[in-house]
């Protein structure tokens, strides 16, 4: 076909013929909502470099899962921020900690909602690094052990899929053969696979009080040049038992998404994450873009790249919208 018999302007003529050929739309069922959950009762704590986001109280975490199970959203992930942060993490696998707690009372009041976990140990440890730390460096196989027990403490919770994001090898096949023997075969795992060392990641690590004390995590998380590794990692933990494969960042790493969607044909899920999020927020707030416009073209445009879900701090804004429609 070609111009003038083709017109690539007649289908753009009016909004109606606009959404009939529209071939990406976002649906409720697409979002997974991230949740900070700390320490105390009633209390919930703003994070500066994310305008609209904040630390929540059990309590509170309940309140918020009750308001996004009501708009429509499937699925929460949680992070906790322990009292106490020490070398090895253990408030990440204490069975009274605050991701189990916030988890046995959510499936308590909202049982229909998914409770995903986020399976890491630099929320819990003084050091700030993603496991136990030898020698100036992240020891692998040592911090396997105790992602296990927290896989595994989650899961005892009542976590409906656990989602490891250390980027430790191994973890994957580890976790999913503790959970089998345990009797959680049921239990999934998103598996942060192809995660990159960025830059993305400041507010979060801001909310979580999770910045590395010395050095980064560049000796564990990917380098942002590259794709083809990021296939491999994908692969390996498919091969090791993962249900979910996340591509994490989102924006920046399309292309990523796109060639893990078409090549492994698993469920993909993006992390819209949170310097992506403050990024918005902020050029929102000075009027230099339109906070709302941008916030669905980015989201459409990572379900376009072949994200089945996506995780963002946007979950309730764009619920909300869906909703009223
Ligand atoms: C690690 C973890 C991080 C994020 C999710 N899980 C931070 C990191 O690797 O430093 C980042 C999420 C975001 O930036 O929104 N447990």
């Amino acid at each position: 076909m070609e111009f003038p018999t083709y017109r690539a302007r007649r289908l753009r003529k009016n909004e109606k013929l606009r959404a009939m050929v529209r071939e990406t739309a976002l649906s409720a069922n697409d979002l997974i909502y991230p949740l900070f959950v700390g320490p105390g009762k009633n209390s919930a704590r703003p994070v500066p470099s994310m305008p609209g986001v904040a630390q929540l109280s059990v309590d509170r975490a309940v309140q918020e899962c009750e308001e996004a199970g009501s708009l429509g959203i499937p699925a929460v992930i949680l992070f906790g921020i322990p009292e106490r942060k020490d070398g090895q993490g253990s408030e990440a696998y204490a069975d009274d900690g605050v991701v189990q707690r916030a988890i046995q009372e959510i499936k308590r009041k909202i049982p229909e909602l998914l409770v995903m976990t986020d399976v890491c140990l630099c929320e819990y440890t003084d050091h700030g690094h993603c496991g136990v730390v030898k020698d100036g460096d992240v020891d692998n196989d040592a911090t396997i052990e105790l992602l296990v027990k927290e896989a595994l403490s989650h899961a005892r919770a009542g976590a409906d899929v656990v989602a490891p994001s250390d980027m430790m090898d191994g973890r994957v096949g580890a976790i999913r053969k503790a959970l089998d023997q345990d009797g959680f075969e049921q239990v999934a795992i998103m598996a942060y696979a192809a995660k990159y060392a960025s830059g993305f990641y400041a507010p979060f690590r801001d909310a979580a009080e999770s910045t590395p004390q010395f050095g980064d995590r560049r000796s564990y998380q990917m380098d942002p040049a590259n794709a083809d590794e990021a296939l491999r990692e994908v692969e390996l933990d498919i091969r090791e038992g993962a249900d979910i494969v996340m591509v994490k960042p989102a924006m920046a790493y399309l292309d990523i998404v796109y060639r893990v969607k078409q090549k492994f044909g698993y469920p993909v899920a993006a992390y819209n994450v949170s310097g992506e999020y403050s990024m918005i927020k902020a050029a929102g707030k000075n009027g230099w873009i339109d906070e709302r416009r941008i916030m669905w073209e980015v989201l459409t445009a990572i379900k376009r790249a072949g994200a089945d879900m996506i995780l963002t701090y946007f979950a309730k804004n764009v619920a909300r919208e869906l909703h009223a429609r």
